[in-house]
């Protein structure tokens, strides 16, 4: 399929029960110890079309993207379109879209800027970033999911003191579907290794300080000793952005 994204996507059903809690820990004990692309399998056997892939085109994402391509290369994959994601990251898009012949499902919020600055004043992302998240990615992000029966997302346990401790299998309790983060339990380097080792297009922006890219007012350059999501939300007391929880398992 050529560089394009799609705004409509046809809900679909696995016709599968949902897992028990003691099935959910058993499978996140049997694939811990498997490769990433091995868990995106088995989430791709079990639950087919009604398994969707979020990707915000950030290092863990891309490389998703590409193993998802090698073993299931029909599931869907998504991406929460914001308004205000940088130019490099919808130019990632584009690349990755490209190289691997993929499209991506553009996710969108309820209000445009326009009508968000109408409703609620103008920069809310200053005043009050959890209720500007909550419009522009986790009311579309809970909209999109409930067409889905299993999700997977590129958060990693190395990344923050909040998803240490991720599981590669969880039941996700917000949004009432399983979640898989296969790379959970890989490093940095193991994510950086797989995109060289397989030339993925990835964010120029990771290149030059910045490990962690989310919405332009939101995210700035680490400095040097800072740890990967210092940049996100620096100088407020907000360190996640809703879509995943913050360490309350
Ligand atoms: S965030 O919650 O602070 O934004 P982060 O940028 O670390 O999270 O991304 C963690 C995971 O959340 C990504 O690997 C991806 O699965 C998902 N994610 C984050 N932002 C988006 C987005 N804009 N669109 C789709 N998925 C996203
Ligand atoms: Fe708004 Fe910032 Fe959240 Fe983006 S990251 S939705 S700009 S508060």
């Amino acid at each position: 399929m050529s560089n394009q994204t799609v705004d409509n996507h046809s809900p679909r059903d696995s016709g599968e029960r949902p897992l028990t809690s003691e099935e959910i820990r058993l499978a996140s004990e049997e694939l811990r110890g498997k490769e990433p692309w091995e868990v995106l399998q088995w989430g791709a056997e079990r639950f087919g079309k009604s398994m969707v892939l979020a990707c915000s085109f950030g290092y863990e994402d891309v490389a998703l993207v590409h193993m998802l391509h090698r073993v299931a290369p029909e599931t869907d994959i998504f991406y929460l379109d914001t308004d205000l994601l940088f130019p490099e990251t919808y130019e990632t898009r584009d690349r990755l879209a490209k190289a691997l012949d993929k499209s991506f499902i553009r996710v969108r919020p309820e209000y445009s800027l326009e009508e968000q600055a109408r409703l609620w004043g103008g920069e809310l992302w200053k005043r009050d970033p959890n209720a500007c998240c909550g419009i522009r990615k986790v009311s579309p992000l809970r909209r999109f999911l409930k067409d889905y029966s299993a999700w997977c997302t590129g958060i990693r346990r190395e990344q923050s003191p909040t998803r240490a401790h991720t599981e590669v299998v969880e039941w996700d309790h917000q949004f009432g579907l399983l979640k898989l983060n296969p790379l959970a339990y890989w490093s940095t380097g193991e994510v950086r290794a797989y995109i060289r080792e397989h030339g993925i297009p990835y964010n120029p922006m990771h290149d030059r300080h910045y490990p962690s890219i989310g919405c332009v007012p939101c995210t700035r350059q680490v400095r040097p000793g800072e740890d990967a999501r210092a940049g996100r939300w620096s100088g407020m007391a907000k360190t996640e952005c809703g879509l995943h929880p913050s360490g309350e398992f």
